[in-house]
């Protein structure tokens, strides 16, 4: 049941089976490539791709300014693949020779620049930079690195906007950017790549969620802890062949959840708690046979809590506190005698106790949200409303608090 955000061992467990694998995963981009038949006399430590990634790292070592762990003073001389956090292996196209394939220096505390000398490590497979000071942009260049299938940056100082570069890599399959400073929107294109999982939570991205949000391959999209505002467009359904977990937390979404959440059949995790969601319940959701997990709390939402959700067969936990809910059709009223663990406290349900006031209640329920309305827009580039606001300002959202350290911002060693 774990979340592989909330418990991101799944994800690193991976990292470190294909660091492990790298000759493998490297092998079999050649098989595919086919071998090249050329036969070269290049010494083992030197050879003109190793010279060029020496050019690059030690580029890089001069735009490293702390290093409390040393774990780049052995970057010194052409031997490239005895550095620190270096992987070399046979070249995809010359067996014969070695290339520098993969760089790991997670948790390494570095401070630093990435340098636009990057560029000049094309065989790289591999960058796992979690965990370091890195801060600046990402350099163009790394557009370059046409074999690049892994790279996590998370937990650094990175700036600038969402870096576009990256979505040019024909080989790319993770891309982890949390725990960073990126800002403004994200790019559709992002939601268009063979990822197998998204992650940009704990940033600044602002901007609405594009609209189109079609040709994912996603497992997990993580979102959480960015500035989005506006509604989750109805092309969320696109990714419904692949999105196992939808982590929203956080993010200013407003509007209605639309009913085309109930095509992601293979949801197990759906958070879209600390927004400022309004309407009710898709009833749509209770075609969704795998949801474990469900995390409505501390938005707007009203109506009925549907039995149609409570009954789903792998549900195991339901929180929905601090809405406006004011009816539970059959078995929501009981939770407990299904074994689901639940959290009802702060709604406005007659039965219940811990709920809000009639004060609080009786001014929301008197206007109840038109979902038809609120229709999040699918033109212009963005999920933004047609129709009224919100009737209640955002007040009821607490400010953004760090609701997640960044201790849960994936290690891979
Ligand atoms: C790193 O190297 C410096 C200078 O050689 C040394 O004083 C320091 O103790 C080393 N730090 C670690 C963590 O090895
Ligand atoms: C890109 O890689 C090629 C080698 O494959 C190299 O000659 C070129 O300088 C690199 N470009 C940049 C911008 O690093
Ligand atoms: C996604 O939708 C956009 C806009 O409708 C379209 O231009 C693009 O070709 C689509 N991409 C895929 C992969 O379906
Ligand atoms: C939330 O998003 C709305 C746009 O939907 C924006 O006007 C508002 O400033 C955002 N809230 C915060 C706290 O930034
Ligand atoms: C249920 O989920 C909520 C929100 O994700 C979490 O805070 C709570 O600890 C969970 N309860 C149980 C019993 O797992
Ligand atoms: C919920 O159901 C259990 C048995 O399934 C029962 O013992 C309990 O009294 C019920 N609680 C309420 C509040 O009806």
């Amino acid at each position: 049941m774990a979340s592989l955000w909330l418990n991101p061992i799944p994800f690193r467990a991976l990292l470190i089976f294909s660091l492990l694998h790298l000759s493998c995963l490297f092998n079999n981009v050649a098989a595919k490539h086919g071998s090249s038949t050329h036969h070269h006399h290049h010494s083992r430590t030197s050879n003109r791709r190793l010279q060029q990634a020496f050019i690059a790292l030690q580029a890089w070592k001069r735009v490293i300014f702390s290093d409390p762990r040393n774990s780049t003073s052995n970057w010194v001389g052409p031997d490239v693949c005895k550095y620190t956090g270096l992987y070399c292996t046979a070249a995809l196209d010359d067996p014969k020779i070695r290339v520098v394939a993969g760089i790991d220096l997670n948790h390494a505390d570095i401070a630093g620049f990435l340098p636009d000398e990057l560029g000049l490590l094309t065989d790289l497979a591999l960058i796992h930079l979690n965990s370091n000071r890195f801060c600046g942009i990402i350099p163009q260049t790394i557009s370059n690195l046409s074999l690049l299938y892994e790279l996590d940056l998370s937990n650094n100082r990175f700036v600038g906007p969402f870096p576009s570069a990256v979505l040019s890599l024909p080989k790319l399959t993770y891309l982890d950017l949390r725990y960073n400073e990126f800002e403004g929107p994200l790019p559709p294109q992002l939601f268009q790549k063979k990822l197998d999982a998204i992650f940009v939570n704990n940033n600044r991205f602002t901007n609405v969620i594009p609209a189109f949000l079609n040709g994912s391959t996603a497992t997990v999209v993580v979102i959480a802890n960015n500035n989005f505002g506006g509604c989750l467009p109805p092309s969320i359904s696109n990714f419904a062949e692949s999105l196992e977990e939808l982590l929203l937390i956080n993010t200013n979404l407003t509007g209605c959840l639309p009913p085309e959440i109930g095509y992601l059949y293979k949801l197990r995790v759906l958070d879209v708690s600390h927004n400022k969601i309004v309407g009710p319940i898709p009833y749509s959701l209770a075609g969704l046979a795998h949801l474990e997990l469900l995390n409505i709390a501390h938005n707007m939402m009203s109506g009925l809590v549907p039995d149609g959700v409570c009954v789903l067969p792998s549900l195991s936990n339901f929180t929905f506190s601090y809405n406006f809910f004011c009816e539970e059709e059959g078995i929501c009223m009981n939770l407990t005698s299904r074994g689901v663990a639940f959290d009802d406290r702060r709604n406005c349900l007659p039965e219940k106790p811990l709920q809000r006031s009639k004060e609080v209640c009786n001014p929301v329920l008197e206007h109840p949200v038109d979902c038809h309305e609120q229709r999040c827009a699918v033109g212009g580039g963005g999920g933004r409303f047609f129709g009224a606001a919100a009737p209640f300002g955002p007040a009821i959202v607490p400010a953004a608090t760090p609701m997640f350290a960044p201790s849960i911002a994936p290690s891979s060693t």
